[in-house]
């Protein structure tokens, strides 16, 4: 009740309740009225991040929204991971002895699909690989999910924004059923512009707490601004919904929650999805707000 009342109190300040919910805002608002949830690098408190048990997962507990993230091997695949290096998530000190840091950039594809990506995590994961992009977009079109998809670390990987939209349009993710289902987000401004300038039709995200000033800026190429929870406010949440980006007015994701109080903190805040480890719980939490 306490998030309601916060959000509604948002909402009037900034004098319409339209603020919380826009009917195109699809691509933000949750069902029934509460935040998105999104299960971050897939249900990752559960399964490996970043692989296909993740986003399995995901589905299994009920969640159609998945965020996860993209890079480049050196032979020129987009493959789904998190850090820069293999060295976390796989077994890749064992395979490739000698070849530290074990950069994402330095290992062909080939070499990538021999690793182990779910051991680290839990014997029960043996065997998970890292999955290419193109296998990842089957799956969640097979689990009939959503994507909020983050281009990693852009500046290793020159042109992979338009790489990116050119598999995703490949796999069928540019038609208009499937735009209404991807997000593309990054930590850098000027690769969501760049994916914006490529394909305006796409929704955006800037990940980042920019400062008030920035906003007319950004809101000329992304939809959303996805600050860290620790970063938000009120204050700061009714700043973002004032401006309108290109589709829409601005919409805001927090990240990463993975408890019930801060959850149902977030919300009171208005925002518009919440990006967790933890889907389940955030989704109890919201409910018996
Ligand atoms: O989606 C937000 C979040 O994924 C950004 O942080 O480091 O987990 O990619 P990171
Ligand atoms: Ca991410």
């Amino acid at each position: 009740m306490y998030a309601r009342v916060v959000a509604a109190t948002a909402a009037a300040v900034l004098g319409t309740a339209a603020v919380l919910l826009s009917p195109a805002s699809h691509a933000r608002a949750g069902e029934g009225g509460l935040p998105t949830v999104i299960a971050h690098r897939g249900a990752s408190a559960y399964a490996p991040e970043n692989t296909l048990a993740a986003v399995d997962k995901a589905a299994e507990l009920g969640f159609p929204w998945v965020e996860n993230d993209v890079q480049r091997t050196k032979d020129g695949e987009l493959v789904v991971l998190h850090d820069d290096s293999l060295q976390r998530t796989t077994d890749v000190e064992d395979v490739f002895p000698g070849r530290a840091p074990w950069k994402v950039k330095d290992f062909t594809a080939a070499e990538i699909a021999r690793l182990d990506a779910g051991s680290w995590f839990s014997p029960a994961y043996a065997g998970a690989h890292v999955p290419t992009l193109k296998q990842y977009m089957r799956r969640v079109e097979r689990n009939h999910q959503k994507l909020l998809l983050e281009i990693k670390n852009p500046e290793l990987y020159p042109g992979i924004e338009q790489q990116t939209l050119k598999q995703l349009g490949n796999e069928g993710w540019l038609d208009h059923r499937h735009l209404r289902r991807l997000i593309v987000q990054s930590f850098s401004a000027d690769s969501v512009r760049a994916v914006h300038e490529l394909k305006p039709a796409v929704t955006t995200a800037y990940l980042g707490t920019p400062p008030v000033a920035d906003l007319p800026r950004l809101a000329h190429f992304t939809d959303l601004v996805n600050p860290s929870y620790g970063d938000l406010s009120v204050s700061y949440v009714s700043a973002v919904h004032a401006f309108r980006g290109p589709h829409r007015r601005l919409g805001l994701f927090t990240w990463t929650v993975n408890d019930a109080a801060t959850a149902r903190r977030v919300a009171g805040y208005g925002i518009d999805g919440i990006i967790t480890n933890k889907p389940d719980v955030v989704r109890a939490a919201l409910e018996s707000d």
